[in-house]
């Protein structure tokens, strides 16, 4: 007997290859592909459509029609377009006024254009005759779908069975506005305020982990950690009173798109079977960045935002200690402009050291994961982190703190070890660490072993999309 699939609609603000500015887009992408597969789900995805969405895509759109959205007093025209890749359907929900901007976020009215998208997510359950299961809401932007079917949308008979997920890739952005828009402009009734309510503000996390059936974070670690004051800015006590319904499953990352086996933006191709072309991605990354051209200097990579808790204060107290020694550093990414200016300088102080590529460039980023030894990630807080996975992978030993999902992916050099790890947010410690994989890389055989180790873990999506699957199957059994 063939059981009919189950429903799973993905509400986000991001999904690779359409639209992407950081990791969420590389899961929803990647994680409804993996459900796909499995053939027991029937998958969705809704999207805005972002004015930065490429032509050859909207090439490909079908157009399905058009209805109107109602939130607060607004009423706003909503077009839905359809584009079904590699058997997961996307809906692009259209409206100019709040899309047909350049980039996604950081408008004045976000708040608002998420509103429109969250009631827009519902509304078009009914338009295209789609009513999941569950419906997974992926960070603040998509909490606002989940708060109007917990407050509205469940009181009607094709809505009052669907369960929600919420998942938090980052607690860090809540979605914070003032306590009077919840009606003027969210449309959500003044009835509800003590879900959505925090310390005097409307928190739309907050309230999406309040009315949420279940909810879960990128990795188990962080699932303990944001019940904590250091990590949970500010909602560990909205986490720890809802924790019976929270779980931590760990990322995978698509292991098609990011294989050194096929990879075309790398000098050459290589596989866990046979590394030695590694050595020529290598000598083409050194020579590419005007750095000295030599197979036994490790080259020590960083590929990040340039943001304060991705580690970089501890990297500015004692890289130039590190650099002491037989190193090459090579950082790619952008961000907050302090770091910007410290990189490029030191890259000018050093010259044949240092390359700082201040910019951020996919093919680049691709060069680097295969071309480097060692990639480094000392973050202060990492939900998931999806870099350490992908340098393992290119057979690239990743130097990580013990910090969410860094230490649910890579585990110390020993017998089961596949990077190096150091617990405390602290710069000498990490030092400690970068130096003993600086002293073993001398060691070839040992280096060698450590990195088939690292290329060879498993990081694709099939155990983890397995976990998913399970927690579906709690939600929608209730159980
Ligand atoms: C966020 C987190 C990152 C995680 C990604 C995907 O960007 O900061 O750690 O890997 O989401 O879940």
């Amino acid at each position: 007997m063939r059981v009919a699939k189950k429903k799973i609609l993905f509400v986000a603000s991001e999904a690779a290859p359409f639209i992407a500015t950081g990791g969420l887009a590389e899961v929803v992408g990647s994680l409804s592909k993996a459900l796909v597969k499995t053939k027991r789900y029937d998958v969705r995805v809704i999207l805005p459509l972002y004015q930065d969405i490429k032509q050859v895509y909207r090439d490909k759109m079908e157009y399905m029609g058009n209805f109107s959205v109602s939130f607060s007093w607004r009423k706003q025209y909503c077009g839905i377009f359809r584009y079904v890749l590699e058997g997961v359907t996307y809906y692009f929900v259209d409206n100019e006024y709040y899309f047909k901007r350049h980039g996604l976020y950081g408008y004045y009215d976000d708040g608002e254009r998420f509103a429109f998208f969250g009631k827009a997510a519902l509304d078009t359950m009914g338009f295209v005759n789609f009513y999941p299961d569950v419906m997974h809401c992926h960070d603040w932007q998509a909490a606002l779908a989940l708060l109007y079917l917990k407050t509205e949308y469940c009181h009607y008979v094709n809505y009052q069975d669907i369960k929600a997920l919420f998942t938090i890739h980052n607690i860090e952005y809540q979605g914070k506005y003032d306590l009077g828009l919840l009606e003027s402009l969210f449309g959500i009734s003044r009835n509800y305020s003590n879900y959505v309510e925090y310390q005097g503000a409307l928190n739309l996390m907050k309230g999406a982990i309040e009315l949420c059936d279940y909810f879960s974070t990128v990795s188990p670690s962080y699932a303990q950690e944001i019940k904590y004051d250091y990590y949970s800015h500010g909602l560990d006590l909205i986490v720890r009173r809802n924790e019976h319904k929270l779980c931590g499953i760990l990322n995978g990352i698509d292991t098609d798109y990011y294989d050194p086996a096929t990879d075309s933006a790398l000098f050459a191709n290589y596989s866990a079977e046979d590394l030695t072309n590694k050595a020529v991605c290598k000598a083409g990354l050194q020579k590419m960045l005007n750095l000295p051209v030599n197979s036994k200097t490790p080259i020590v990579a960083m590929i990040s935002r340039l943001a304060q808790h991705k580690g970089f204060d501890l990297v500015k107290t004692v890289i130039e200690e590190a650099l002491q020694q037989d190193m090459q550093f090579v950082l790619l990414g952008t961000g907050e402009w302090e770091y910007e200016q410290y990189f490029s300088e030191l890259a000018k102080r050093y010259p044949d050291k240092v390359a700082s590529a201040i910019t951020f460039n996919s093919d680049l980023s691709r060069k680097i994961y295969s071309g480097a030894d060692m990639f480094l990630m000392p973050s202060k807080s990492e939900p998931c982190g999806l870099s350490q996975m992908i340098a393992s992978r290119y057979a690239t030993v990743a130097i990580v703190r013990e910090t969410g999902g860094l230490k649910d992916s890579i585990k110390a050099y020993g017998a089961e070890g596949n990077g190096f790890t150091f617990a405390n947010y602290n710069a000498h410690d990490m030092l400690y660490v970068l130096n003993q994989a600086l002293n073993l890389y001398r060691n070839e055989k040992e280096w060698s072993a450590l990195a088939l180790k690292a290329a060879t873990t498993d990081f694709s999506w099939n155990k983890s999309a397995q976990q998913y699957e399970e927690l579906y199957r709690r939600i929608y059994d209730n159980h």
